[in-house]
């Protein structure tokens, strides 16, 4: 809990307030996760970005329950050779399912690529 406090203080301190969205709960399960440790919101890094995938999944009925499956036991060649590794049984398959939601979720690559407008980049890291 006390973990979780801090990481709120965090992110309401590193972003402004009008960027303050309503899915804290879903970035420090990222975080727990260790997701953030091989992808980003909008940078290709280890992984793809979260903004590219769901791109490439949009409009995919079964991409949900797919995306589920491969997080939870990992896996490749959706994006590349580079494998996902599985997610520790910590992380619940509900807390994968509302991690899969989230990134879905995510909008479309804005057009410029406009880092100080406190919507793209910072959000995920
Ligand atoms: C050690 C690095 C690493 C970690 C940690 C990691 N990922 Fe990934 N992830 C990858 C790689 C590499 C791919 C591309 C796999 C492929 O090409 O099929 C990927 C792909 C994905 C995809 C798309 C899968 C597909 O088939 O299109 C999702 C969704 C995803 N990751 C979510 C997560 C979530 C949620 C977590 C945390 C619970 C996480 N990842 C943790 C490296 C990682």
């Amino acid at each position: 809990m006390k973990v979780c406090f801090l990481l709120a203080m965090t992110v309401a301190l590193t972003i402004p307030a009008s960027a303050l969205a309503a899915d804290d709960k879903e970035k420090a399960l990222f975080i727990d996760g260790n997701c953030n440790n091989c992808h980003n919101l909008s940078d290709t890094t280890v992984g793809p970005s979260l903004i590219d995938i769901a791109d490439k999944y949009r409009g995919d009925i079964e991409a949900q329950g797919k995306l589920e499956k491969k997080v939870r036991t990992g896996g490749s060649g959706s994006w590349g050779v580079m494998p996902m590794p599985g997610t520790r049984q910590s992380i619940s398959d509900a807390d994968i399912k509302v991690l899969v939601t989230w990134i879905l979720a995510q909008k479309a690559k804005p057009k410029s690529d406009n880092k100080t407008d406190g919507q793209s980049g910072k959000e995920a890291k």
